[in-house]
């Protein structure tokens, strides 16, 4: 199998590698920084900024006032102020914006700001919100079959409720820009954004000047994980305005303290089941009530609220299904995309559904798993008819590779012969859908050009943010010009080369940009057989590029890439190519909730196996198995390294990070000493992943598919495997659905 290193790898090790902080600035930059709310809701009585703009250094501090477009930074909804006006609804929620000749004096001057603000009822949980029926938007529902009349018919039939709560992002490299005037009232935003079209739409919003004269410049990320899709655009916009006003550049990167209080995180829901199986374990009608902690601002709710609908069943068949969710709007900074966007916290409550009636009939939860499993032709919830369904493939495989039978007995074994530790294993199955679930989103461009030494120049809509996505495309544009990986570079990612992007998300941008760019290349090669083929005198049929040489009937010509180049110049053939790429098939009827919105599904199955020490409440992770669908792997070290990754954040999410905030809405895991991430100790001690062998699917790059969020869902494994061992201790243990499975809830799990 085809393997590369991500062509950064050399530059990260060394530190070369340039971020947005990492720029040199002009001798003329200020420095930006936000005074942000200090309270979660309230009137805005007054402001006093004269101490600050007194101090010595201060240049100027903007507020609302300064906006001379709309003061609007709402995506799906309009209906997020840029800068706070007379309002407050989350605490650090931007209010003004100091621009000073240094940090220290941006600083210093905010602490001189005070503030006075009368107070209003804090809503901090999506239940309460929904108490008061404080929404962002109307619900949304999903129906398959009749699940109301089904439930008489069931052998079983429970009832629950789950809670998962939210994740922090932190990406390495902070929220930040870098604004830079250009002649005639012109910008440009160099920004760590996942979304530099939605930098540019609403910097040109803001501002109240066409888009054509900002320009968006993305480098790379040091990470973005969904964290910087809609929220890397208020700090370029806000660095934006004041280059408007000031015509003099301004950097502005959030320190971590700031980022972790402003931004949104990943969305707690509360979600209320009903779940109902037949003797056999046949799962026949499934009820859930999502309740999404939306926080203050649509943001990317309504889309991350619709995902999780479309994942409530994951891998499963059920042939009657009701879900609803309501987006809840609380007194948090507005909640955002995280990988999976939405998917993991539907997955949960399946996962949560099955555990708990297995418990109750008292047989293994895998049974159930494993007999309502995804089969071909197998209709989703929202329509979709299921193909090349690889569920039970990939379960199967999982069971009979990492030899499950034999582990469980392991466990087992262990378990008899242990008083103060105790194992637990469990399966997880993910099916996770490939596309963005907005239709419209599905499309891509790449311009490619060769230049008249045979180099080559690609630019995409994607964003590098550590996924590798630059060396996939590398790799695209290398093997269909059949030139040497050296002879190909990935330029920045600039609105001004390739517009009207896509954010950098949904898994998805390898597949949209990659085709683009698969799409360009070909039409490259179409012009230059033509003048090979004149060049060899031979016919077009016969031409192949490889090696850096033309090829007659797969042998090696004399004519190399360089010396049909100089000719196709001298011939005066167009070298550079813009193409288009919009997925096929897909479609979505939102008035029906009915369509075809997915190109295809990454299926899965991970085993998990934990062992707790039942004194302490602490657990280790023994091992992750898991067998993965791949499609045909472009690249398998950067595809095995997708797995680890979001494997290690979903662990995370399932076990130790807790975000926390105070009743009146200030966060409280507010620092790396109360926020825990996993780190080496944590982890688990061994991941193994095997690829599954399919086909791989057409509409995947090269029928690569797509890989950076579907293995987040397998560490809820761990959370049910916490959750065995917990059980195995102490009988009276009654099973909880409340994630993160800290240390702390385990211990009180095992003595309860
Ligand atoms: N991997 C790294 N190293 N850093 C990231 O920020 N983001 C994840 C995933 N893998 C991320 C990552 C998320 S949320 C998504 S949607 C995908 O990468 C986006 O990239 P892709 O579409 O190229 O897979
Ligand atoms: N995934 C990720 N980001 C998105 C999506 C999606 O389905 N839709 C809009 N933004
Ligand atoms: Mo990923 S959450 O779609 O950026």
């Amino acid at each position: 199998m085809k393997t590369m290193k991500n062509i950064d790898s050399c530059t990260h090790v060394r530190g070369e590698s340039l971020f947005v902080d990492d720029l040199m600035l002009r001798q003329d930059a200020l420095i930006g920084l936000c005074f942000d709310s200090p309270k979660a809701h309230g009137k805005i009585k007054s402001v006093d900024y004269s101490k600050a703009e007194a101090l010595e250094g201060v240049v100027k501090i903007f507020t609302y006032k300064d906006v001379l477009g709309e003061n609007q930074i709402g995506g799906i909804i309009p209906d997020e102020p840029l800068w706070a006006e007379d309002e407050v609804h989350f605490w650090g929620q931007p209010i003004a914006f100091i621009v000073a000749k240094s940090e220290a004096i941006a600083k210093k001057a905010r602490a001189l700001i005070t503030i006075d603000i009368e107070e209003l009822p804090v809503i901090t949980t999506a239940k309460e919100a929904k108490a008061k029926e404080s929404f962002i938007n109307a619900p949304r529902s999903f129906k398959l079959g009749d699940s109301e009349n089904t439930f008489a018919d069931c052998d079983y039939v429970y009832e629950g409720e789950t809670f998962s709560n939210g994740q922090e992002h932190l990406y390495l490299e902070t929220q930040g820009c870098y604004a830079i005037p250009q002649e005639n009232g012109n910008i440009k935003l160099i920004s760590s954004t996942q979304g530099p079209t939605a930098v540019q739409k609403i910097a040109a919003k803001v501002l109240g000047i066409p888009m054509h004269k900002i320009e968006v410049d993305v480098i790379r990320l040091g990470g973005g994980f969904g964290g910087k899709e809609d929220q890397a655009t208020p700090w370029a916009v806000m660095a934006a305005v004041a280059v408007q006003h000031l015509n003099r550049p301004v950097k502005y990167m959030l320190n971590r303290h700031d980022d972790l209080r402003m931004t949104g995180k990943r969305h707690p829901y509360s979600s209320f089941y009903k779940i109902g199986l037949t003797k056999d374990l046949k799962i026949k009608a499934f009820e859930v009530e999502f309740l999404q902690n939306s926080g203050a601002a649509a943001d990317l709710s309504p889309a991350i609220a619709e995902r999780t609908l479309f994942h409530a069943t994951n891998s499963y068949f059920i042939p009657n299904v009701s879900t609803t969710v309501y987006s809840c709007k609380t007194n948090l900074p507005p909640n955002t995309a995280f990988r999976g966007f939405g998917g993991p916290q539907g997955m949960f409550v399946i996962e949560s559904a099955i555990a708990a009636a297995a418990d109750k009939i008292g047989v293994n939860r895998s049974k159930i798993q494993e007999a309502n499993l995804l089969a071909e032709y197998d209709e989703f919830s929202y329509g979709q008819i299921a193909t090349e369904v690889q569920a039970k493939k990939a379960w199967f495989s999982a069971k009979e590779k990492f030899e499950f039978e034999k582990l469980d007995q392991e466990v087992e074994s262990f378990n008899q012969k242990n008083k103060h530790f105790k194992k637990g294993i469990s399966l997880m199955p993910i099916a996770f859908g490939i596309s963005f679930t907005n239709t419209p989103m599905n499309h891509a461009r790449a311009l490619i050009h060769i230049y008249q030494d045979g180099s080559v120049g690609v630019s995409t809509g994607a964003v590098e943010m550590g996924q590798s996505v630059n060396t996939k495309m590398l790799q695209v544009a290398q093997q269909i010009l059949g030139v040497s990986p050296n002879k190909v570079k990935l330029e920045t990612t600039n609105t001004t080369r390739v517009a009207n992007t896509s954010p950098t998300a949904a898994s998805s941008t390898a597949d949209l940009n990659g085709k683009a760019v698969e799409m360009a290349c070909n039409s490259l090669i179409e012009r230059l057989t033509k003048v090979a083929t004149e060049m060899l005198s031979t016919e077009e049929n016969n031409i192949s590029f490889q090696e850096d040489f033309v090829f007659i009937d797969g042998k090696k010509s004399s004519l190399s890439w360089e010396e049909l180049i100089a000719q196709a110049m001298l011939q005066r053939v167009a070298l550079s190519e813009n193409a288009h790429y919009a997925t096929p098939i897909i479609h979505f009827d939102k008035t029906k909730e009915k369509g075809h919105p997915f190109a295809y599904h990454v299926y899965g199955t991970a085993i998990t196996t934990v062992t707790v020490d039942c004194i302490r409440g602490n657990y280790e992770i023994d091992n992750v198995k898991i067998v993965h669908d791949f499609g045909k792997t472009m690249n398998l070290g950067i595809d095995i390294g997708q797995v680890e990754g979001a494997l290690a954040q979903g662990i995370g999410w399932m076990t130790m990070e807790e975000i926390a905030y105070s009743k009146e809405g200030r966060l409280l895991s507010n620092a790396l000493s109360t926020y825990k991430v996993p780190d080496i100790f944590s982890s688990p001690k061994t991941v193994e992943t095997i690829p599954l062998e399919t086909d791989g699917n057409e509409l995947a790059i090269l029928k690569s598919k797509a890989v950076g969020e579907p293995p987040l869902m397998y560490g809820i494994g761990t959370y049910f495997a916490i959750q065995q061992a917990v059980k195995e201790f102490n009988p009276n243990y009654k099973l909880k659905f409340h994630a993160p499975f800290t240390p702390e809830k385990v211990l009180m799990g095992l003595y309860e």
